[in-house]
């Protein structure tokens, strides 16, 4: 992230209201929304694979550029954390809040930067488990470690050939090693993995259940497990399409074995790394990283009520609402939702815009009734004077185009008076914004509370 002009902060704390206006305008200007040469996701940025997630330099640019150090800055529907990270990374306060509890998984993961010894602590800690997971499934001796009751009879103990091509999914041994180690069984009907993927994958997860919670390094240190966990979770099944097919409930028709184990440690290799480094500039931003959790916290929520948040707390606003029938968030991670326990259901009727609505007759009106009401909670938790930023996705002709924005200012400006600081800002979106077909463009609207 590149601040284009550091003074303008002390300008717009000095100025009026209309001067204030006009620097964040000539800012805007300013930018170059293609961001040539960037937009790819990399290091922090790049934990786990979600949908229509913006690239970093649009929230770092629009943070910058409509608040000021030590503001607080909310994104209702925070997604991976891009707006807190480039918050936190500008010195505001952050608050970001998702209806997907993965979602908030990710984003805190993206901040757990734990003391390099504990890190490696915590990582023999699991190796251990893990290899204690595992020697039942490879029917080792660990005579003197841990001890499992899969209460087989010698006889029983015929090591399972995963090769045959008729793997025999009711193999007692199979079903009590599964049972053992916590397989949902959800898994042993929908056959998404290869039966030893399958073993490995739970062997991961009961490992990471494992490791005790003594103090708040564990549990950042588990999040951020579980978050290499879920990424992993669509690459080792044999569904090799799109998430799209995941989200449509395709289960592969052939099984392929995946190495679950080598994705899960590359993944934590590369969290660690990527941690390591956003540590590096934290530091130089900060002097010291002990009081990150103050400046930063992200919460399951729904952006329709924000109970939480006090009325005429927050400075800014920058955000990327969902779409309208574009994309199924919920289902398309319906393999993570399966493993770590969320309820699949009550997530995809919480979530706004999906696409599984979108051939209802009503579904605009919907999406427009559920918009309201956070325009309506935007109003209310947004100080006087403070900002809002919003990256709405311009669908292609079949999702009714411009609806979104039409609404936003017949609401925004028309009913709740809000200011536009400059006229929509179009932006070509980035190849990896392709990874949702539909979305041609993106459009930044910039307003102000009056
Ligand atoms: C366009 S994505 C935002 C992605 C985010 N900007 C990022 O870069 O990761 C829209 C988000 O809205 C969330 N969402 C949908 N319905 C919601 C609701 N009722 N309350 C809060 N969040 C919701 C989805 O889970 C999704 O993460």
């Amino acid at each position: 992230m590149t601040i284009i002009n550091p003074n303008v902060l002390t300008e717009q704390a000095n100025s009026t209201k209309d001067e204030k206006l006009g620097i964040i305008r000539t800012r805007l200007k300013a930018v170059d929304w293609t961001f040539p040469g960037r937009g790819k996701f990399t290091g922090i940025h790049d934990f786990h694979w979600y949908p229509a997630r913006f690239i970093p330099q649009i929230p770092a640019y629009l943070i910058d550029s409509l608040s000021k150090k030590g503001d607080l800055v909310l994104d209702p529907f925070c997604g991976t954390g891009s707006t807190q990270i480039e918050s936190l990374l500008l010195m505001r306060k952050s608050l970001g809040v998702d209806a997907q509890p993965l979602a908030v998984m990710i984003s805190k993961s993206k901040t757990a930067i734990l003391p390099k010894a504990t890190f490696e602590e915590l990582q023999t800690s699991l190796r251990l488990e893990l290899a204690i997971s595992l020697s039942y499934l490879n029917n080792l001796d660990v005579s003197g470690t841990k001890t499992c009751n899969l209460e087989l009879k010698k006889s029983e103990m015929v090591k399972l050939d995963f090769e045959q091509d008729n793997f025999d999914w009711n193999n007692k041994y199979f079903l009590r090693a599964a049972q053992y180690l916590a397989v949902p069984e959800i898994f042993l009907k929908d056959k998404w993995y290869h039966p030893k993927t399958l073993l490995e994958l739970a062997a991961i997860k009961k490992a990471i259940a494992a490791l005790n919670e003594i103090d708040e390094n564990v549990s950042d240190f588990k999040n951020l497990c579980l978050v290499a966990f879920s990424s992993i979770l669509k690459k080792c099944s044999s569904q090799k399409n799109h998430y799209s097919y995941v989200a449509d409930n395709m289960i592969p028709k052939f099984l392929q074995y995946e190495p679950a184990m080598k994705y899960f440690w590359g993944q934590i290799a590369k969290y660690n790394l990527a941690l390591q480094q956003l540590g590096v500039e934290l530091r130089q931003v900060y002097g010291s990283i002990s009081r990150l959790k103050e400046l930063i916290q992200t919460q399951v929520g729904d952006a329709r009520k924000l109970t939480f948040v006090g009325n005429e707390t927050i400075d800014c606003i920058v955000t990327s609402p969902p779409y309208q029938g574009a994309i199924d968030t919920s289902t398309a991670h319906r393999l993570s939702t399966y493993w770590l326990g969320f309820d699949l259901a009550s997530l995809k009727n919480t979530e706004i815009g999906a696409r599984w609505r979108r051939s209802r007759a009503d579904a605009f009106q919907e999406y427009s009734n559920d918009m309201i009401l956070i325009f309506r909670e935007m109003n209310r938790v947004l100080k006087p004077g403070g900002t809002v930023a919003l990256v709405l996705g311009k669908p292609s002709a079949r999702i009714r185009p411009m609806e979104i924005t039409s609404l936003v200012y017949e609401q925004l400006v028309g009913q709740l008076h809000f200011t536009e600081i400059c006229p929509p800002i179009i932006r070509q979106t980035v190849p990896e914004r392709k990874s949702v077909k539909s979305i041609q463009e993106d459009i930044i609207v910039v307003l102000s509370k009056s």
